[in-house]
Order: structure tokens, then sequence, then C-alpha cells
């Protein structure tokens, strides 16, 4: 198959890409954001649902109960419930009848590197990068969701080499003629994602550590925040094994210049506490 034959709007996906696409593109520093992210909500009674039931769980809960997506947005602000929004979009990424396979080594995999970019990004101190890091980590790998919509069994044959030691894009490009990578950025410009969603769909590897020229520092930083929580994902047993990873994550600190009590906290504490986190425990349940 060649990646130019594949028409993305003809594929049933088990996500909802316009919306997703949608929530992406408001801003949040007007009214206008603001009415259309509780239109967009109000219009999918599955994501007010997920919202109003996010909104009063113990992790997002300010005490008094939630009944109205409005009060939801003016409580949690903008950038909380466009993230819970899009996670209800994408809700589907970790259902659909899935085989056990997938669900370790694609969906699981997928809300660790979420739960463990959102944190790099709160330890940074990055604070306007959190809920970004937390959906690109998310949607990272977007394309293998992609391409196991496009063809099941080919992706289960994707997944025996992957077991065998085979890395995923050199699996996929053997089976499918190209990657989650190619196929990630192709859907990223297809449904019109922001310009960061397309690096991240396409470069969440050792890749991130040379950016493209003219990317943002705050981007770059996204980007590898992402790509490092991708490899400490693995490290963690969330995902398929790979040897020698701690040398490529060690590269990753080095890049987002991390100091040493950052980087211990990564390579043990966090990772002995990763089951109890509240954020993995909530996403887990409710997805
Ligand atoms: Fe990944």
């Amino acid at each position: 198959m060649s990646i130019s034959q594949v028409d993305l709007r003809q594929t049933r996906l088990p996500i909802q890409p316009q919306i997703i696409s949608a929530l992406m593109q408001l801003t949040d520093d007007s009214e206008v954001g603001f009415r259309d992210l509780e239109k967009i909500i109000k219009a999918d009674e599955n994501i007010s649902t997920l919202i109003l039931k996010a909104a009063n769980s113990p992790l997002y809960s300010r005490g008094k109960e939630i009944r109205s997506i409005q009060i939801a947005i003016s409580l949690l602000g903008f950038r909380v419930i466009r993230t819970l929004a899009t996670v209800a979009s994408s809700q589907g990424m970790f259902q659909s009848g899935n085989y056990a396979r997938f669900r370790k080594y694609v969906s699981e995999h997928a809300v660790i590197t979420g739960v463990i970019a959102r944190s790099i990004a709160v330890k940074l101190k990055l604070k306007n990068l959190e809920e970004d890091a937390f959906v690109g980590g998310l949607l990272h790998d977007l394309g293998k969701v992609i391409m196991n919509s496009l063809d099941r069994s080919h992706y289960i044959e994707v997944i025996h080499l992957v077991e065998r030691g085979v890395p995923f894009s050199q699996a996929e490009k053997q089976i499918f003629g190209f990657s989650h990578r190619d196929i990630g950025e192709k859907a990223a410009m297809t449904w019109n994602l922001p310009q960061i969603y397309r690096w991240i769909l396409s470069t969440h590897g050792l890749d991130a550590l040379t950016p493209p020229e003219g990317m943002d520092e705050s981007s770059r930083a996204l980007v590898q925040i992402v790509a490092c929580a991708n490899y400490l994902a693995r490290l963690y047993g969330y995902g398929a094994p790979l040897s020698g990873i701690e040398h490529e994550i060690s590269k990753f600190f080095d890049a987002l210049g991390m100091d040493s009590d950052t980087r211990s906290f990564y390579l043990s504490e966090f990772r002995e506490n990763i089951p109890k986190d509240e954020f993995y425990n909530f996403f887990i349940t409710i997805l």
C-alpha cells in the first residue's frame, strides 16, 4: 500500500478528527473561544457527559457539584476543559474492541505517555505547556491507531514483528510501506491540526533532539517533552520494550536542561509511583 493511496476522509476511525481539530484551533484569549468551546461540547452528548463526570470527580472537583458545562469551564478553566473534550473525542482509540496487545503497546502506552509528559511540564515549571503536553502524549502515536483501522490484520503482523525486536516504524514500513509517523503527519495535514501537533505526530523519537529550523522555543520544548515521555513510558514497561533506552533518555534530559534531582525522580521515584498516580488512575478508568 502506498501512503498516497490512503484516503483518510474515507477511512472509518475510532476518533472524531473534525472535533479534535476544531478544539485545537480554539484560542483562550477571547470570549469567542470560550463560547465556541461550550458550543462544541454541548453539541456532543458523549463529550458533555465525560466533562461533567470529570468535573465532579475527586481529581478535578472544587467541592460543589457542577451541573453545567459553562460552570465547568469557568471553574476548571478553558485549557483543562479543552483537554477533557479532546480526550472524549479520542476515546474510541482506547476502546473499539481492540485486541490486548494493541491496548498494551498503543492505548495504555498513550495514556502513560500523556501522564508523564504533563508531569515533566509541571516539574520544569512550564505551566502553559501542561495541557498540551498531556494531549500531545496521548495522541503522539495516533498514526498507529490509523494504521490499525486501515488494516487490522496487517497491524497484528506489525505487532508480531515488534515483539521479535523490530522497531515499530521499521516493522510498519515492512508491512504497510509507510510508518505511523508518516501517516500521522498526513493526518495532521488532512485535518488541519495546528503545526505543533504535526510535529508531535511525526517527530517523537531521537529526531526530536534536532527539531526543524524555524521551530520556536516553546514548541521545541513541547516536542522534546513528549518524546522524552515516550521513551520513559517504555522504560517503565508501558509499550514495546527497547534495550539501551536509558542512554536515549539521558539525551532528552540534557536537551530539556533537567537537574540531577529531576533526572533521578524520573528514573526511580516517579517510575515506582506511577501505578498510584492520580492522573493515570483517573484517565485509565474513564477511557
Ligand atoms: Fe510512543
